[in-house]
């Protein structure tokens, strides 16, 4: 293995999203970490890692000058999933070891219950047969939690195969009869006209990658697997009715989409979606 001896600084963008508040409440959003490490033993040779044998050690670098900011600065980190690319012992034992003592919440990815990527159908029985390996490394429910940090309820929300139960609905009800204003925070993005038209030049950059709640005629352009993969069943479609009918939920956080983009749902909620940590971006946002 090489080992790079300088890395490259992380990119921390500002962000500002005004959710009506008295006071600014400042997190560190941090997703698509992506460590991708193999057990030697186990699985030596057969992963594409995120990280080249030239950049070795760089993605952890980031993630370390990630949680040292937020340390520095005094901010929780928000962390939107897909922390580890794949299920390994190498994998956790580097997530134990570098978010030991970091203050974070953190909502699940799709690659966080992942024996590999493409292994299998990603439905709740595969997730469940791995959720007792992962869930002990993270410091938050997988599922569902919530946290209130200076009046503001940051609420995550597991809805990594593009699904969202009636069960998290009833507790997303819970935390909103709490009365303060909530962030939602999840690792897929909600569908929006606007992750459906970007391009990259002539090309669809977004065809076939991941929203929750896509419409038929968006659905219509995926691969049959991606159609099936991500077509909302009944009880998203009321989760995200429920969704953009909450007032309290002012802001929604994502991650998955490995790209910076901010915008608003058609409720005018923002929803703010930001790199991977693997490509060296970390947003801070401060609600106001
Ligand atoms: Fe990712
Ligand atoms: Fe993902």
């Amino acid at each position: 293995m090489v080992i790079i001896m300088s890395y490259n600084k992380l990119q921390i963008l500002k962000t500002t999203v005004n959710i009506g508040l008295d006071a600014p409440v400042r997190v560190l959003h941090v997703t698509d970490t992506h460590i991708a490490y193999d057990d030697p033993v186990r699985y030596s040779g057969r992963f594409k890692c995120f990280e080249t044998e030239d950049d070795r050690g760089q993605t952890l670098d980031y993630l370390r000058q990630a949680t040292e900011y937020a340390k520095r600065e005094g901010i929780t980190i928000v962390h939107t999933g897909d922390l580890i690319d794949y299920l390994s012992d190498e994998n956790f034992r580097l997530v134990d070891k570098y978010l030991d003592g970091v203050d974070y919440i953190y909502a699940a990815g799709n690659h966080d219950f992942c024996h590999w990527v493409g292994e299998a159908k990603e439905d709740a029985a595969y997730k469940w047969e791995y959720m007792p390996h992962s869930a002990p490394h993270f410091k938050s429910n997988l599922i569902f939690d919530s946290r209130v940090i200076k009046g503001v309820n940051f609420v995550t929300l597991d809805n990594s195969y593009y699904l969202i139960s009636d069960g998290q609905v009833d507790m997303l009800r819970a935390e909103a009869a709490k009365g303060y204003p909530i962030v939602l925070c999840m690792h897929n993005p909600l569908y929006t006209p606007g992750f459906a038209e970007l391009t990259d030049g002539d090309t669809l950059v977004n065809c076939g990658i991941a929203v929750v709640g896509a419409p038929v005629e968006y659905l219509a352009r995926y691969s049959l697997h991606r159609r099936k993969q991500q077509t909302p069943d009944e009880a998203t479609l009321r989760a995200i009715r429920y969704i953009k009918s909450e007032k309290l939920i002012r802001a929604l956080v994502v991650g998955h989409k490995h790209m910076n983009y901010e915008e608003s749902l058609d409720n005018g909620v923002p929803q703010i979606t930001t790199h991977g940590t693997f490509a060296g971006f970390v947003r801070e946002i401060t609600f106001m």
